[in-house]
């Protein structure tokens, strides 16, 4: 399975890339690993923690970052809707756009993580996905959180939630598709009020975060600033068990039962 790990060199022929020193690879997942040193990176684990450069730092960060920064370009003060918020993206969506000033409205899929994106991540509304009506319930959270619409949608599931967001952005609102997990696997119908997308002059914009990698050095900076001065922090499941676990571990957390990013520890 590809995927980002984080390890220790063990045995070395490179002398740029020591014993000892802890690497990032992008060569799956894996006990071990027979890597040219060209396809690792040294990374700085004195300062913040080695899983952080798998999610907070890593891809599931720079994710979160590019999507409310550069693809929605989010403001100072607008009202930030995120889905699946209490996961590895949308957790670090909360904490930039709160960071930022922001009103946040988030959705996840169950009261445990429900409160940890309103307490102790500082959503100021939350509602669960699992409601009857998900379009009642963002109405409700927008009038918790004491706003009447949305500036910036930051979409992780597609589906209803999406056509609910559609229906209260505010004009010249961004809606940035980061993901569509709620239609994964199926054939689902898009959202049927597109029509809204023109006269409140919307922009939908889809991104895949491998095309913004020359910003990486850019979101490195800001996200090491912001988690020493505690801005953000790292939300992460840590599940031991080994590689044997891994695939379970990958089924469990498309299936919500993880809080951030789930990290597999193989040793
Ligand atoms: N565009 C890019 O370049 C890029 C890069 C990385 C990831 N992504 C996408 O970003 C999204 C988030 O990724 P992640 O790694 O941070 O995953 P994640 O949010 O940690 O995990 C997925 C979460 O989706 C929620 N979910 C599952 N089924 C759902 C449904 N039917 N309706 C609503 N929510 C549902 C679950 O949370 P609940 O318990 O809250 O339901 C689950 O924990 C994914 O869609 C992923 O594909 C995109």
């Amino acid at each position: 399975m590809t995927g980002h790990a984080v390890g220790e060199v063990v045995a070395s022929a490179d002398p740029a890339v020591p014993v000892g020193v802890t690497v990032l690879h992008e060569s799956g997942w894996r006990e071990y690993a027979l890597l040219d040193a060209r396809e690792v990176r040294v990374i700085d684990v004195d300062e913040v923690p080695a899983t952080a450069w798998l999610g907070v730092l890593g891809l599931t960060g720079f994710t979160a970052w590019t999507g409310l920064t550069r693809v929605a370009q989010c403001q100072p003060g607008e009202t930030v809707f995120v889905s699946a918020a209490a996961g590895a993206v949308g957790s670090t969506v909360v904490q930039l756009a709160k960071a930022m000033g922001c009103s946040v409205i988030a959705s996840a899929g169950s009261e445990r993580k429900l409160a940890y994106v309103r307490d102790e991540l500082g959503a100021d509304a939350v509602f669960s996905h699992r409601s009857e009506s998900i379009r009642n319930a963002l109405s409700h959270a927008l009038e918790d959180a004491g706003q009447d619409g949305i500036d910036v949608y930051f979409d992780n599931v597609g589906g209803e939630q999406l056509e609910a967001a559609i229906r209260r952005m505010r004009k010249h609102g961004r809606i940035a598709l980061c993901g569509a997990v709620s239609t994964y696997g199926k054939r689902t119908p898009g959202p049927g009020n597109l029509l809204l997308a023109i006269w409140r002059e919307l922009r939908l914009e889809g991104f895949l975060v491998s095309s913004h990698e020359r910003a990486r050095p850019q979101f490195e900076q800001e996200l090491t600033q912001a988690l020493r001065t505690g801005a953000v922090r790292p939300v992460e499941t840590v599940r031991g068990g080994g590689i044997e676990v891994a695939f379970d571990a990958f089924l469990a957390m498309l299936g919500g039962a993880d809080l951030g990013k789930t990290i597999v520890q193989t040793g």
